[in-house]
C-alpha cells in the first residue's frame, strides 16, 4: 500500500518545541548517544578527520555543528523553516559557520556530483516513506565522493514501544496515523537490502536494540561507502 506521507509536518513538531523552551532534540537521551557515537567515530578513523559534510535533515543543526566545531565544512538540509532558523541562529551564537539550507532531501540538486566527504543521516532516513526512500538513497550516493561515508542511525525493527504500537502497518512496515505515514521501520535487512541497492557498500553495522516493553525503538548504525 502506498501511504500518504506529510514531511513538512516536522515544522509543527519544532515550533512546539520552541514554545516549550527545549534544545531542539539534543536534550533527548538518543540524541546524547548518538552524539557519542560520532565522536568515536571520528576518533577511531572510521569517519574521515576533515573534509565536507552533509547532514540530511539537521533540525536545529546540533550534530551539524559538533562537525563545525572539529573543523569540517558543514551543509545541513531540512525540511522545517523553524529549525533552519534555529539552527542558524545557534552557529551565530557559537561562533561558527554551517551552510543551513531549507530543502527536501529528496532533491540534493544544490550540490554537485561527488561534492561531500560524509553524509550524515541526522535521523531522517526513517521518516522518510516508500518511494521515495530510494529517491533520498541515490541523491545521497551521487553526492558523495568515490570513497565517501555515509553515516546512518535508523529506528528500526517491531515496534517497542506501545505509544507506537497500534499505528504499524506490518504490510509496509511504516507508522501511520491519521492516513498519513511518519516512520518507516524497516528490519535490519531490509535496510541494509536497500543501501546495497542504491550502491553502498557496509563496513559497519551495529542494532542497538531497546529490550522488550520499552518507550523506545531498536536503532541500526551503518557506516556505509560509496
Ligand atoms: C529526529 S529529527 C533530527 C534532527 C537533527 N538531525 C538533530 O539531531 O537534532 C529528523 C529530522 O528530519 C527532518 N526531515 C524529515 N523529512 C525530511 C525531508 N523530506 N527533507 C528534509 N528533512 C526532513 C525533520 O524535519 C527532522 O528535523
Amino acid at each position: 500500500m502506498v501511504h500518504k506521507t506529510d514531511y513538512l509536518g516536522h515544522d509543527l513538531l519544532y515550533q512546539r518545541r520552541k514554545s516549550e523552551g527545549r534544545d531542539g532534540w539534543n536534550d533527548d537521551k538518543d540524541w546524547q548517544e548518538w552524539r557519542a557515537d560520532i565522536l568515536d567515530l571520528i576518533a577511531s578513523g572510521n569517519l574521515p578527520a576533515s573534509g565536507k559534510v552533509l547532514e540530511l535533515g539537521c533540525g536545529a543543526g546540533d550534530v551539524s555543528l559538533l562537525f563545525a566545531g572539529k573543523g569540517y565544512q558543514v551543509s545541513g538540509i531540512e525540511i522545517s523553516p523553524t529549525a533552519v532558523d534555529w539552527a542558524r541562529g545557534k552557529a551565530l551564537k557559537a561562533g561558527l559557520t554551517a551552510d543551513f539550507q531549507v530543502g527536501d532531501v529528496r532533491d540534493l540538486g544544490r550540490w554537485v556530483d561527488g561534492h561531500f566527504n560524509i553524509v550524515i543521516d541526522g535521523h531522517c532516513l526513517h521518516c522518510i516513506i516508500g518511494g521515495d526512500r530510494a529517491d533520498v538513497l541515490s541523491e545521497t550516493y551521487r553526492v558523495l565522493k568515490p570513497g565517501g561515508v555515509f553515516y546512518i542511525c535508523t529506528m528500526c525493527g517491531d515496534p517497542k514501544a506501545t505509544r507506537i504500537r497500534e499505528d504499524f502497518d506490518p504490510e509496509s512496515r511504516c507508522l501511520v496515523s491519521n492516513g498519513v505515514a511518519y516512520r518507516y521501520l524497516g528490519r535490519p535487512e531490509d535496510v541494509v537490502r536497500e543501501l546495497n541497492e542504491s550502491g553502498f557498500k557496509i563496513v559497519r553495522k551495529h542494532l542497538r536494540e531497546v529490550g522488550d516493553n520499552q518507550e523506545d525503538q531498536d536503532n541500526l548504525l551503518i557506516v556505509a561507502v560509496k
